[in-house]
């Protein structure tokens, strides 16, 4: 029997092609697993009202872990308009599978590292290497939200006198609430998961980034829970910085920052931003980690206009794997991954589009596949 169960979950678009472009890596690494299909994207909301049939879960729950593509997200008018006729009108809403996923697996650290391959023209800047620690399963995307909003919710929300304005300007019809929920644990799991990465690869400090002069409560109990973990760890500091300003000193001063802790919503901002720097999303891996289980993804989407062209540059899937097996504690062939893109990165004879010019996903996936000296 192999050792490993590893859920294969392509999804939509080019989900599928740069899923192939990991595959062929994970053969030639000769890793001893076997590969699991499962339903999930686009067309099973439009068949079925479900993008993450419960069958998958029930599939996920036998694996080690998921590699994931990527997969078509709406928001949810547009979504129901895509519905089989026969669905229409039957209750389904759309809600995004990869959110959801990381709800039913309690995949509560979302890592995205993000590092600028010397070589590559992409780069914003050389030697930037950053982090992004964000909090995977609370804040905005705990999915308590509400429209419209119902009496009952906002009766009990007229105990906080800032309430009481909005009914007063408008009919609860015509209100909407998308709340942002944080924990003390939550806080303290993120905050520590970013301290242990920084102390296993030396990093240089942990920056907490949310926005505690306006969101007090929750930016606060983040900040105070970031200081109180920080304590022990006191060979590496902690910076403080909001949202905002952070944006702005990443585009300025890059390599000042090393391990960046967010919350939900703000990791997912700043990931995409420290993923522009050095390269785009082409580059952009992340793993949805959990106790137990873990979902590996590009940050990239589906990117419909590429469908079917063998065209994307799957390195930030192929890097996705290099964390899945890092995660997997498969650490030498991780390390021969990461050399090998760096290596074809470096060389620069091999790029895709994004990277100025027409060599296919294939093409990448094979030079890859062909620096691994195995
Ligand atoms: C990401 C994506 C997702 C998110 C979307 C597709 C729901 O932007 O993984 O960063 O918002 O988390
Ligand atoms: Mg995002």
């Amino acid at each position: 029997m192999p050792k490993y169960r590893i859920a294969w979950l392509p999804g939509d678009g080019v989900g599928k092609d740069v899923m192939q472009a990991a595959r062929l890596i994970l053969d030639t690494l000769k890793l001893d697993a076997e590969y699991i299909p499962g339903d999930i994207g686009w067309e099973f909301w439009m068949h079925e009202g479900d993008p993450l049939p419960q069958r998958t879960i029930d599939m996920l729950k036998t694996t080690d872990c998921a590699l994931f593509g990527a997969i078509t997200s709406k928001p949810k008018e547009e979504a129901a308009k895509e519905l089989d006729p026969e669905l229409a009108d039957k209750g389904f809403v759309y809600f995004s599978p990869i959110v959801r996923l990381r709800q039913e697996f309690n995949l509560h650290t979302n890592l995205r590292p993000c590092k600028a391959y010397p070589g590559n023209p992409l780069n914003y800047k050389e030697g930037i290497d950053i982090a992004v620690f964000r909090e995977n399963t609370e804040g905005m995307y705990g999915g308590v939200e509400f429209f419209p909003l119902p009496q009952s919710v906002y009766d009990a929300l007229c105990i906080h006198p800032k309430m009481k304005k909005f009914g007063d300007k408008s009919p609860l019809s015509e209100i909407a609430m998308s709340t942002r929920i944080m924990t003390k644990k939550g806080c303290a799991s993120i905050v520590t998961q970013a301290f242990e990465f920084a102390r296993k690869f030396n990093r240089r400090s942990v920056t907490v980034v949310d926005k505690p002069n306006v969101l007090r409560e929750t930016g606060g109990l983040m900040i105070r829970t970031a200081r109180e973990v920080a304590e022990n760890y006191p060979e590496i500091p902690l910076w403080e910085t909001n949202i905002d300003a952070q944006c702005m000193w990443l585009v300025k001063n890059p390599h000042d920052y090393d391990v960046l802790v967010c919350e939900n919503m703000f990791g997912d901002i700043i990931s995409d931003l420290s993923a522009q720097l050095v390269g785009g999303l082409g580059f952009a891996c992340a793993g949805n980690i959990g106790d137990e289980y873990a979902v590996f993804e590009p940050t990239h989407g589906s990117a419909p206009k590429y469908v079917g062209m063998n065209k994307v540059n799957p390195i930030a899937m192929i890097l996705s794997a290099k964390m899945m097996l890092d995660w997997l504690g498969e650490t030498d062939m991780a390390v021969k991954l990461e050399n090998a893109v760096a290596a074809v990165i470096e060389e620069g004879e091999v790029r895709t589009y994004d990277m100025g010019a027409s060599n296919t996903t294939t093409d990448m996936a094979e030079a890859v596949a062909g620096k691994l000296n195995v």
